[in-house]
């Protein structure tokens, strides 16, 4: 049997961005996606992922399509009877890297289960061809975070050679609070609606364009100086631009009031949006608490974790 494991996400700055070559701030989070593989007489999927309503529903016709994708990338049978077992601590909500999570760990555990040795770079590279399955033209964002772990700058190469992929070191951990709309998002449709709304109106869209890059940089430079007041400030800036762009939505912008009332230092949406989930950088564990408790009044799934912690 072959294990293989990848890392869930939030971005802090550019999502969307990203995919056009603006550089973003992305961190894994403390939870996985893993997964197990035996070669099988037919293809079988056992997705025991906890899930938004939906979301495996959803996402079917995607993962095989990833799955073949991951396995021609591998220069293997795109058909070949395999049978995988989906589960770990990352929960398949919109937003949270969950779909490139679990292409790092099928492309981990098939790799593992044929006997071949390949680097991170190879299975970043494979879980890449995965993610096209999902996002239709990715940044490789969230492949990048499930593979590697940690806090960092990333910047897509628009040649399609190396990405720019660079480590941030933060003086210590910090806690965030992510909140979940229960809405599942086709992120193909939300990256292709910035491409076409882009394209069709640049005198709006090229200045927001320019702002995020502002937005990512300084956010950067203020989390490395351990300004979390800051970095809130841009959060809370980098998520009017992300409305402005047409992908948040009613529960996307009524979870980041909450948070923001309770006292975050800042919230936006995390992702491709249309649903999904948020981030709310909380500084401590006193405002995450008041965060949980609201969300849970309102009726709103949540994880409560800590960014920054592998670098
Ligand atoms: C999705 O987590 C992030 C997007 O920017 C898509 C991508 O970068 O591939 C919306």
């Amino acid at each position: 049997m072959g294990k293989g494991s990848g890392y869930g996400k939030v971005i802090l700055f550019g999502e969307h961005f990203v995919v056009h070559g603006i550089p973003g701030v992305v961190s894994a989070i403390d939870s996985s996606t893993d997964v197990e593989v035996k070669k099988n007489t037919k293809l079988t999927i056992r997705d025991e992922r906890k899930t938004a309503k939906g979301y495996s529903e959803e996402k079917k016709l995607q993962q095989i399509e990833s799955i073949e994708r991951m396995l021609t990338t591998m220069q293997l049978d795109p058909k070949m009877a395999l049978d995988i077992w989906i589960g770990g601590s990352l929960p398949g909500f919109s937003g949270l890297g969950a779909s490139a999570a679990s292409s790092v760990a099928i492309a981990r555990a098939i790799t593992e289960e044929i006997g071949l040795n390949i680097s991170n770079e190879k299975i970043n590279a494979i879980a890449y061809e995965g993610e096209k399955a999902y996002a239709g033209n990715p940044s490789g964002i969230d492949n990048t975070a499930a593979t590697y772990g940690g806090l960092m700058w990333f910047k897509k190469n628009p040649t399609g050679e190396q990405d720019l992929v660079e480590k941030i070191h933060v003086k210590r951990p910090i806690e965030i609070v992510i909140g979940s709309t229960g809405k599942t998002a086709n992120t193909k449709a939300m990256v292709e609606g910035v491409a076409e709304r882009k394209k069709k109106d640049p005198k709006k869209y090229d200045p927001l364009f320019k702002q995020a890059e502002n937005i990512a940089a300084a956010g950067r430079k203020a989390l490395e100086a351990g300004d979390l007041k800051k970095v809130g400030d841009l959060m809370n800036e980098n998520h009017r631009i992300l409305q402005e762009i047409g992908v948040s939505s009613k529960e996307l912008d009524l979870l980041v009031d909450i948070a923001r009332k309770q006292g975050a230092f800042g919230a936006k949406l995390t992702g491709g949006g249309g649903g999904g989930c948020m981030v709310a950088l909380t500084g401590g564990k006193e405002v995450s608490g008041k965060i949980v408790g609201a969300f849970k009044g309102a009726g709103y799934e949540y994880l409560m974790t800590r960014i920054g912690v592998v670098t």
